[in-house]
C-alpha cells in the first residue's frame, strides 16, 4: 500500500486516478455511460476513454456534487462526473461483449476495465428491485447488469490466470454469498457445475425459481453442505467486506474445506484502492495500519432488524490479515488490487 500517511489521502487519490461508471443507458439506436473519473495528478487534458480499444467522444467535469460527500478532501470531486454518448453503430468489433476502458489497449488492464453485453436477452428476466438493492445499492436495472456482468468476465480472467482455464472448463464452482446471482447468472448456460449459496433465503428464492436447481441457503456459521474437496473454485465477490474478523478466519477456513488440492478461492475485499472511499478517520486509519482490520460498524442494506443485517458490517482490511489467518495452512496467497467495481482488491488462495 502507497499510503503511509493519511494526510497524504489526496495526493494518493489523484495519482490512483479511480473511476466508476455507475449508469448505462442502452436502447435500440444508442449507449450512454456516465460516471466520475479522476484524472491523471488531476490534469484533466490527460482524460481519455476507449470502447473496445477505440478512442471516444466524451463530456467531462460534470456536475457530481453527491461525490463531495464521498471524497471530501479534495474539493475538485464535486465536478468529476463524466459522459460518453455512442451510437450503437459507431461500437466497433461490438460482438456480444463491449470493453470501456482508459486504456487503449483494454488488455492491459482488464481487471480495471467495465465490460457489457449487447444482447438484450441479458437485460431481461432480472430480480426485482428490492432484491437487486440489497447487493447493489441501487435499484437501477442497467447498472445492476453492467457490474454483475464486468464482475463475470472479471472472475473468468481470474480463473484463466490461476487456473490456465476460462469458467466453462472450471468444474465444479461455487459462488459463495451469490445473492441474487447478480454475477453468476452469467456462466449458468455455460457451467453445468456452478452452484450457489447464500444466508438471504429470499434472494435464493428467486434464483430457484429462476435460474436453475442448483442454489441452496446456507447458514451464518459453517459447515455448507458440500463434501471436502468438492469444488475446483470458489469465488464471493463483496462478502469478506462485510464479516467480522472471527468469521472471515472461519470461513476461510470451509472454503477451503470444500475446495480440492491446487484449486483455488477468490476473496473480493475492501483494501488500499476501497480506503478512500470510506473516508476513514484517522484513529481507523492508524487501526488499519496496525491491526490490518478495521470494522466500521453496521451496513445497513439488509435491514436493521434482518437475520442477515445482524452480522453486515462495512470492514476495511491490509493483506497482512490474510497473511496473519491463514499461517501454518497448506496455502498460497496471491492479490490483484481494484478488481470488482474497480475498487475491491482480491485475495487468492490456492490450497495444496
Ligand atoms: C454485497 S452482497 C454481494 C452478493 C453477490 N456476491 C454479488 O456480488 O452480487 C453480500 C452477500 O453476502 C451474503 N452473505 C453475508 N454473510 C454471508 C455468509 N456468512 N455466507 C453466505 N453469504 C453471506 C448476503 O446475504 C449478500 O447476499
Amino acid at each position: 500500500m502507497e499510503l503511509t500517511q493519511y494526510s497524504e489521502r489526496k495526493n494518493f487519490f489523484l495519482r490512483s486516478q479511480p473511476w466508476c461508471v455507475d449508469r448505462l443507458e442502452i436502447d435500440d439506436s444508442q449507449v450512454v455511460l456516465s460516471g466520475w473519473a479522476v484524472p491523471c495528478d488531476g490534469v484533466w487534458e490527460s482524460l481519455e476513454f476507449f470502447v473496445n480499444d477505440q478512442a471516444v467522444e466524451f463530456s467531462c467535469k460534470l456536475d457530481r456534487s453527491d461525490l463531495l460527500q464521498v471524497f471530501p478532501f479534495w474539493e475538485g470531486s464535486g465536478q468529476i462526473g463524466f459522459r460518453i454518448s455512442i451510437e450503437r453503430k459507431d461500437i466497433h468489433g461490438a460482438g456480444e461483449t463491449v470493453v470501456v476502458s482508459r486504456h487503449c489497449n483494454s488488455s492491459s488492464s482488464k481487471y480495471g476495465n467495465y465490460y457489457f453485453p449487447m444482447s438484450r436477452d441479458l437485460y431481461e428476466n432480472l430480480p426485482p428491485a428490492r432484491l437487486r438493492s440489497q447487493v447493489h445499492g441501487s435499484d437501477d436495472a442497467s447498472s445492476f447488469v453492467l457490474e454483475g456482468f464486468s464482475s463475470y468476465k472479471k472472475i473468468d480472467f481470474l480463473f484463466k490466470e490461476h487456473l490456465g482455464d476460462g469458467h466453462q472448463k472450471v468444474l465444479p464452482v461455487l459462488d459463495w454469498g451469490c445473492g441474487c446471482a447478480r454475477v453468476c447468472r452469467y456462466m449458468l448456460e455455460e457451467n453445468e457445475g456452478l452452484h450457489g449459496v447464500d444466508v438471504n433465503g429470499e434472494a435464493i428464492d428467486w434464483c430457484l425459481a429462476n435460474l436453475s436447481p442448483r442454489f441452496e441457503v446456507s447458514q451464518h456459521k459453517p459447515p455448507l453442505p458440500y463434501p471436502d474437496d468438492y469444488f475446483q473454485a470458489v469465488y464471493g465477490v463483496s462478502i469478506l467486506t462485510h464479516l467480522s474478523l472471527e468469521d472471515q478466519a472461519d470461513w476461510m477456513a470451509e472454503l477451503l474445506r470444500v475446495t480440492r488440492t491446487n484449486g483455488i478461492v477468490i476473496l473480493s475485499y475492501h483494501g488500499s484502492s476501497s480506503l478512500l472511499r470510506f473516508n476513514l478517520s484517522g484513529e481507523d486509519f492508524e487501526d488499519l495500519q496496525q491491526h490490518g482490520y478495521v470494522n466500521l460498524g453496521k451496513n445497513h442494506a439488509f435491514g436493521k432488524d434482518s437475520e442477515v443485517g445482524a452480522k453486515y458490517f462495512d470492514t476495511v482490511q491490509l493483506p497482512s490479515s490474510f497473511q496473519r489467518i491463514v499461517e501454518g495452512w497448506p496455502v498460497d496467497l496471491s492479490f490483484h488490487e481494484g478488481v470488482f467495481g474497480n475498487h475491491q482488491d482480491v485475495v487468492v488462495l490456492t490450497k495444496k
